[in-house]
């Protein structure tokens, strides 16, 4: 067997023994393996490191070469970071938030990371090493080539974005006659009013040269003032006076109202699903929310808000839309024949925010609330519902680290409780797992 140890430490011979255990365990293990000692030197490079990395233990072995398995340019590798005692803050800075402990052993650290080199990912985990005292005496690392997985795990990704894509374009598409309908209605009275607006400039043109007309021939001033008289009549000049202004307004609000749906739309249908994470008012969100689903709620609920104090919050603002707008088109959903309420509510707590969204619909028995978040459950005919919107929801909620409740009763109503944090780690994972996609 190839000695692929030095044994850079102590004399001592239990040590050594012990050492040379390790060196034997470290070089039949299939796993890439790499032992450094406090030196930051290498000790142990196993057969499974040279083959997968293609750099021989007699180049690296006693030497600080580590970084040459893995990079262009000499940088410290996961060990080397936890040999110098990097604290759980300085590993996350360092792996910009990629990094986390170990489910199994928890004082051992892993991260994944893509080598182009290679062409493949890697998770890799990291331990100190002590002696019998508890001293460090070293560290090592393990890498485990996760490139299948990855790959899999890319495409279920990207089927799923597609999915959530699919489902946002589909929740436009139903909306999508309603917010014709929003903008119709606003769009109609500006135009009878520019209807008007021009037939009275034509009016004000006439006076206007029915006057020039008059001072041109008149003899006395009192002439002029009778003349001027007729006109104010015939034309009607005073309604005039008093509807410009009126018919001016409405057609300012008019198109401030379009201009504010086609806004809202255009937020709304962002198709990113890249989008940066931002401070961003949650109320602004929940009110242009609500303005796209104007239509489908207006005619069979009440929107009653009532809105407390609450922070900017770090999020994807969205995709919290998206949240909002499948907990309101539900609750509108699940309203009969009365016309039903919906009550927004928002706070917060502590370093928390909640929004709480209630009906007085047809509730939701005991049994169906342990499905609503699954995955294509829906009790919707088709083309009403594909089951997704609370899915989806959940995922969203748990993007941002925060949490999505149910409280129901058959016959009396529904309860969404979403709380969030106001705060967010400074770096984000920048792949999300289905899991993370949706409620699976
Ligand atoms: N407020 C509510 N009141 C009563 N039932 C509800 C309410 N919200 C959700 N549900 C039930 O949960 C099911 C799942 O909701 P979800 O939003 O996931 O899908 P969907 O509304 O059926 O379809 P999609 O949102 O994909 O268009 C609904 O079909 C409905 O039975
Ligand atoms: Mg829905």
């Amino acid at each position: 067997m190839p000695n692929l140890s030095v044994d850079l430490l102590s004399g001592d011979t239990t040590q050594q023994h012990g050492w040379q255990m390790l060196t034997q365990i470290v070089d039949s293990d299939p796993v890439p393996t790499l032992v450094l000692n406090v030196r930051h030197e290498v000790t142990h490079w196993n057969r499974a490191m040279e083959r997968v990395f293609g750099v021989p233990a007699s180049e690296v072995l006693g030497t600080r070469g580590q970084w040459r398995a893995f990079y262009e340019s000499e940088r410290p590798i996961l060990a080397d970071i936890m040999l110098d005692g990097a604290d759980e803050a300085m590993l996350l800075q360092w792996y910009q938030g990629r990094i986390k402990r170990s489910d199994l052993i928890p004082d051992a650290w892993e991260v994944e990371g893509y080598f182009p080199q290679l062409d493949k990912w890697f998770v890799f985990t990291a331990n100190l090493l002590r002696d019998v005292h508890g001293a460090v005496i070293g560290a090592i690392e393990t890498l485990v080539d996760i490139t299948e997985r990855k790959r899999v795990q890319e495409q279920l990704t990207e089927a799923q974005q597609q999915l959530v894509l699919a489902e946002k374009l589909a929740s436009i598409g139903q909306l999508a006659a309603g917010v014709a309908h929003e903008i119709n209605n606003p769009i109609g009275y500006v135009h009878s009013n520019l209807n008007a607006l021009g037939r009275y400039i034509a009016d004000l043109f006439e006076a206007l040269e029915r006057y020039e007309g008059m001072v041109r021939q008149a003899e006395s001033l009192a002439d002029v003032h009778t003349a001027l008289e007729g006109v104010r009549k015939d034309l009607d000049l005073d309604f005039l006076k008093e509807d410009v202004p009126t018919l001016v307004r409405e057609c300012q609000e008019g198109t401030g109202r379009v201009k504010k749906i086609v806004q809202d739309l255009k937020d709304f249908s962002r198709v990113d699903t890249h989008e940066e994470w931002q401070m961003a008012d949650l109320h602004q969100g929940l009110d242009s929310t609500l303005n796209i689903a104007a239509n489908e709620l207006k005619y069979q609920v009440d929107v009653v808000k009532e809105y407390g104090e609450i922070p900017l919050l770090p999020c994807l603002p969205s995709q919290l839309n998206q949240v909002f707008l499948n907990l309101l088109v539900n609750a509108a959903h699940a309203m009969g024949e009365q016309r039903g309420r919906i009550t927004i509510r928002t706070g917060r707590k502590g370093d928390r925010v909640w929004v709480e969204i209630e009906d007085n619909g047809c509730g939701i028995s005991r049994e169906q609330q342990q499905k609503i978040f699954d995955p294509f459950f829906t009790t919707k005919p088709v083309g009403k519902g594909t089951g997704l919107g609370l899915s989806l929801s959940y995922g969203i909620i748990q993007k941002h680290r925060g949490q999505i409740l149910v409280t129901s009763e058959v016959g009396r109503g529904t309860i969404f409780s979403i709380s969030l944090p106001t705060t967010q780690p400074i770096a984000r994972p920048q792949t999300e797992s289905v899991e993370e996609l949706f409620h699976v």
